[in-house]
């Protein structure tokens, strides 16, 4: 409830979460049509709902029966309130099920498990004030996607049926009067054909809402909250990362406080070929942050040397972010004659929703899954306020948000890239022979040429691995004895799966010559042609 303390939108939707993988998307999409939406647990109290004060609530599909002794509902004298304060509200597959139930009507087990695509055909239209599909739509048959085994067999006083599947069984409902609707199927996603339309209508002319969020006033909104927070004399410390979360937060809260803002770049001799000087271009030319660029590469590398476990890298190099952080903190408290209060952090709302789990999912705080994208996390005895501007945007929002801001486009696409960078792309020991500058150089190469085929925007990520594997190889007439380099391109929605990209033969051909006859060290290149799972990203 924290991360919501400053939400204030009149015409906020809220989706109450019952656990459908789809959930996220419905947000996602009441966003693209310019209306401010929110996804909360979906057995929230009805105290926290109501101060929010939303115009609809959106009551989401998810894996259960309102059967099971257990089933999440929406907290009781939910739809009182609803009603009394003329909120809509719209139950989406399993949401149409705890609609129905709850008011008094009957859902069974389906005669026919529906899932996937279906027919459709509205029954019930009418220009009446607040029908679910609007003038016009009687006879009206659209594809949809379903995903349910229960099916609602009475409907509750007061409801009727404006949609029915091909087998007859109820695809929506509604009760103008009482301002309460369901959908069985899926409006969210693609497969739906006018699932787009129908949302859209039910925002626009059912609801009344307007449409008017968009991300300027998101901007405007975050730094009058942020000076707020931090007032005139305090000051404010992130770490960058070079990576696209950290920059964008870094630029909104620079735009608020000034140089009250100190950041600081760490190049722990990880980094990609010339990252360092790149990403410190951008920050100093383009967006005129004040960063602090520390060069501990020695520090690191130092304390890596002979290490091969990928954890305990990955340990080193998280307590070592820590102490160079550490100092940089105190040296900032004796320049200014005061600690510094607040800490920056790029978190986005994903993280933020799976951090609250839907009920009944049997996950638990899910940041323990994620713990080792980030390095190590930053010290906990600092007793730093957080300020996380983007904690309620999704990760395209932040791109657009960052567009405002000026970072640069190629900077906004970049590919995602690990915190303890290279030392997961070089398996084993980072320090051995020329590994590190092999890395650099073969990621250069292959990723300049992606770049240069303008494939780079259809591929998630792309990289180089060092293998410390020697094998015997002929180059200008002698025999060699050097590495293998491994590249990886994968494409995803979010890293959590993956496929690998089909590159065309020919440009692997030219990209494998160009690492072999341009890094010395390398008389081999692999590609690796594994999904996620069962392979991760990288490969540590
Ligand atoms: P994996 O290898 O876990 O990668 O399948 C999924 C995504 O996360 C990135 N990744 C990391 N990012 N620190 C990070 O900041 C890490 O330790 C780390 N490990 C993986 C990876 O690059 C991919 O985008």
């Amino acid at each position: 409830m924290e991360t919501l303390k400053n939400v204030n939108d009149a015409n906020l939707v809220l989706i109450l979460d019952y656990g459908s993988q789809y959930t996220h998307l419905i947000t996602r999409r009441i966003r693209k049509l310019s209306v401010f939406s929110l996804c909360l647990s979906g057995t929230t109290s009805l105290e926290s709902i109501t101060r929010l004060n939303p115009r609809a609530v959106i009551l989401s599909g998810g894996p259960h029966s309102v059967h099971t002794p257990d089933a999440p509902c929406f907290p009781d004298g939910f739809l009182g309130w609803a009603e009394a304060n003329g909120v809509y509200v719209l139950g989406v597959c399993y949401g149409l099920q705890l609609l129905v139930q709850k008011l008094g009507g009957e859902v069974r087990v389906g005669e026919w498990q529906e899932y996937g695509r279906m027919e459709i055909e509205v029954v019930e239209g009418g220009d009446g004030e607040g029908r679910l599909y609007g003038v016009d739509a009687v006879g009206m048959e659209q594809t949809v996607w379903m995903s349910h085994g229960d099916e609602a067999a009475r409907l509750p006083e007061g409801f009727r049926v404006v949609a029915r599947s091909r087998q007859g069984t109820v695809a929506a409902i509604e009760s103008t009067e009482r301002r309460l609707y369901g959908l069985q199927y899926h409006p969210e996603v693609t497969h739906s054909t006018l699932g787009m339309e129908t949302l859209q209508h039910f925002l626009f002319n059912v609801c009344g809402l307007s449409p008017g969020w968009k991300m300027e006033d998101v901007l405007e909104q975050e730094i009058n909250v942020i000076k707020d927070l931090v007032g005139p004399n305090d000051h404010v410390i992130c770490a960058l990362s070079g990576g696209v979360d950290s920059t964008v937060a870094a630029t909104l809260v620079h735009k608020a406080i000034g140089d009250r803002l100190h950041c600081i770049f760490v190049d722990n001799g990880l980094l990609r070929y010339k990252e360092r000087e790149r990403v410190m271009s951008t920050f100093e030319s383009d967006l005129h942050l004040p960063v602090t660029c520390v060069d501990a590469s020695d520090r690191f590398l130092s304390k890596l040397k002979g290490v091969t476990d990928p954890e305990r890298k990955r340990k080193i190099i998280g307590g070592e972010f820590i102490a160079i952080f550490d100092d940089f903190a105190v040296e900032l408290e004796h320049k200014l004659g005061k600690k510094p209060a607040f800490l920056v952090q790029g978190t986005l709302y994903p993280d933020v929703i799976e951090s609250c789990p839907p009920p009944g999912s049997g996950k638990t705080h899910s940041h323990t899954i994620k713990s080792h994208h980030n390095v190590g996390g930053l010290p906990k005895d600092m007793k730093l306020k957080l300020i996380e501007p983007l904690k309620l945007l999704f990760k395209d929002e932040v791109r657009e948000l960052g567009s405002i801001l000026n970072v640069p486009q190629a900077f906004l696409k970049r590919h995602p890239f690990p915190g303890p960078g290279l030392a997961v792309r070089v398996l084993g020991d980072v320090t051995q022979g020329n590994a590190l500058e092999i890395t650099r150089q073969a990621d250069e190469i292959f990723v300049q040429a992606i770049k240069d085929a303008g494939i780079y925007d259809s591929i998630w990520q792309a990289f180089a691995v060092f293998l410390p594997v020697l094998t015997v190889g002929v180059q200008g007439d002698q025999r060699t004895h050097s590495y293998v380099v491994g590249l990886r391109a994968i494409t995803s929605e979010d890293g959590m799966t993956a496929d690998w990209y089909k590159f065309q033969s020919e440009f692997l051909d030219n990209v494998s010559r160009k690492i072999c006859n341009n890094v010395r060290g390398v008389n081999r290149v692999v590609l690796d042609i594994t999904s996620k799972p069962p392979a991760t990203v990288e490969w540590e």
